[in-house]
């Protein structure tokens, strides 16, 4: 679905994005994390056609954003990360402009609008003026922008940037569901964990350079992160500790008595937690609820990007 080829970008004396390589199958959704300043906007504007790549070139389903870019138009929806002013444009008008750019038939266009205002929980803002939107709404508004003309690949430059919990919620709830209905997506974020559970592929970049990418689960090996496995058991949490003393990969283990729980870090794999939950199983210990969980993503994020994992 999306091939980079060497990509690069070099701003003077500057080189902003470094020899990118980077392959995304359908229906994946790629993480793209790093700090301000690492390229991450120039690369996706670079893939959006809007920018000229210095070296390199990128295939979206095939094509060429640097030797036909008109065509690539046609694959991406863009929502860049600043929201541009538009006085005295309804909500609707909004998107019939955009749809009219993207020479939507004229018939088609009202049910399309309306379509992309469910999908993006708009409907109710249909006649609002656009000004007059909160931004959380604004940004809904440019992701429903970029569903438009239905396109398979969508790039998206800090979709969550300014959100509140909730709306951050309801942004992974939609990102998941436009990747069920097949979309592959691109979404930058400075923010791991925000895209930990949505991603199928995680790239972290650093002035310019991939540090690390691969799936969630692989940077996170490589990286020699600690997960956690929260325990609940109705007895036999003194025996956990015991249990678990001197077994590799295990880093710590905290037990609550009064609350019944216990908290295991681990070094390893998902893989790893059916052997762990059997060992406290087979020694006695009355589990009842267990749930994994990747911790740390913050300092995983700090580590790369300091170059210490690279
Ligand atoms: N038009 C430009 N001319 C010169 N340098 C630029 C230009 N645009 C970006 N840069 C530089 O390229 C580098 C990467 O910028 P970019 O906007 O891609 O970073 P980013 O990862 O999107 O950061 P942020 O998280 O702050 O959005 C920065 O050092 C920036 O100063
Ligand atoms: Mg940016």
């Amino acid at each position: 679905m999306l091939d980079l080829v060497g990509l690069t970008k070099v701003y003077g004396d500057l080189t902003a994005v470094s020899d990118l390589n980077l392959h995304l199958d359908p229906g994946d959704v790629f993480g793209f994390i790093g700090p301000n300043g690492a390229g991450k906007t120039t690369t996706i504007k670079m893939l959006a056609t809007l920018l000229r790549p210095t070296a390199g070139d990128a295939l979206v389903n095939g094509v060429s954003i640097v030797t036909q870019p008109e065509q690539v138009r046609g694959l991406i929806g863009y929502m860049p990360d600043t929201f541009g002013v538009y006085d005295d444009v309804k909500v609707w008008e909004y998107l019939d402009f955009f749809a009219a750019a993207y020479r939507l038939p004229r018939e088609r266009r009202g049910p399309v609008i309306e379509e992309v205002l469910e999908l993006t929980d708009l409907t109710s803002k249909r006649e609002a003026f656009v000004e007059e939107l909160s931004r959380g709404m604004k940004q809904r508004l440019c992701l429903a922008k970029t569903l438009l003309h239905d396109p398979p690949l969508l790039l998206l430059d800090e979709p969550a940037s300014g959100l509140d919990p909730r709306a951050r919620l309801e942004l992974r709830d939609l990102l998941r569901g436009l990747q069920r209905s097949g979309k592959t997506i691109f979404i930058s974020s400075h923010i791991l964990s925000e895209l930990a559970d949505v991603c199928t592929k995680v790239g972290i970049i650093e002035a310019g350079r991939l540090v690390a990418a691969g799936t969630t689960e692989e940077i996170i090996a490589a990286a020699g992160l600690t997960r956690t496995l929260a325990i609940t058991a109705t007895a036999g949490l003194e025996l956990i500790e015991p249990l678990l003393a001197g077994r590799h990969g295990v880093q710590d283990v905290v037990v609550d008595f009064a609350a019944h729980t216990a908290r295991i870090g681990f070094a390893g794999t998902l893989d790893d937690v059916p052997d762990l939950l059997l060992t406290l199983l087979q020694g006695g210990v009355k589990v009842t609820g267990a749930v994994e969980g990747a911790s740390d993503l913050e300092g995983l994020f700090l580590r790369l990007t300091r170059g210490q994992v690279a």
